[in-house]
């Protein structure tokens, strides 16, 4: 007989436990479990980026992402981005730059531009493109995600610069 187990994780910063089966997925926890609805599962079979989290500071499609891997781990979800009433600036990015319609696509998006912007702090429109290939927006809202990219990254720029004359 296949019994649950349980795992132990933190998850946006808190330490949490749950009883997962060995076939559930990390977002079928995530949303059914704690209740977090920002990872959305669309395709189910790691072609849209939808559902994309971070697992360990890695940006995985918890779609496929079985959740009792994630024992131990430090999971991640774009309800954990913000730093309390603060939105992080790739979030603000995307509501200035107006870069969604139906929004069903953006907390992929943001959770890949935040981590594309940690590795290409100014990064040029193909490795924008190139990077972002396995998001996918049903509303065709690119160009502005583009812009918004853009925009996060001079944001980012503008506070680091900020923090250095602050030193
Ligand atoms: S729902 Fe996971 S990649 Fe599409
Ligand atoms: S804004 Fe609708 S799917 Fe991207």
């Amino acid at each position: 007989m296949i019994e649950p187990r349980t795992i132990r994780f933190t998850l946006n910063g808190v330490a949490v436990s749950s009883s997962v089966m060995p076939h559930e997925t990390l977002i079928e926890v995530l949303s059914q479990r704690f209740e977090l609805k920002g990872a959305r599962e669309s395709c189910g079979q790691g072609l849209c980026g939808c559902c994309t989290v971070y697992v360990d500071s890695k940006a995985v499609s918890s779609c496929l992402y079985l959740a009792w891997l994630a024992d131990g781990a430090q999971v991640v979800t774009v309800e954990g981005i913000s730093n309390g009433q603060k939105l992080d600036p790739v979030q603000e990015a995307f509501i200035e730059a107006g870069a969604f319609q139906c929004g069903f696509c953006t907390p992929g998006f943001i959770m890949m531009v935040k981590q594309l912007l940690d590795t290409h702090p100014d990064p040029s429109d193909d490795e924008i493109r190139h990077y972002l290939s396995g998001n996918l927006c049903r509303c065709s809202a690119y160009p502005e995600i583009v812009d918004a990219v853009k925009l996060a990254a001079s944001r980012r720029a503008g506070s680091e610069q900020l923090v250095r004359e602050v030193r």
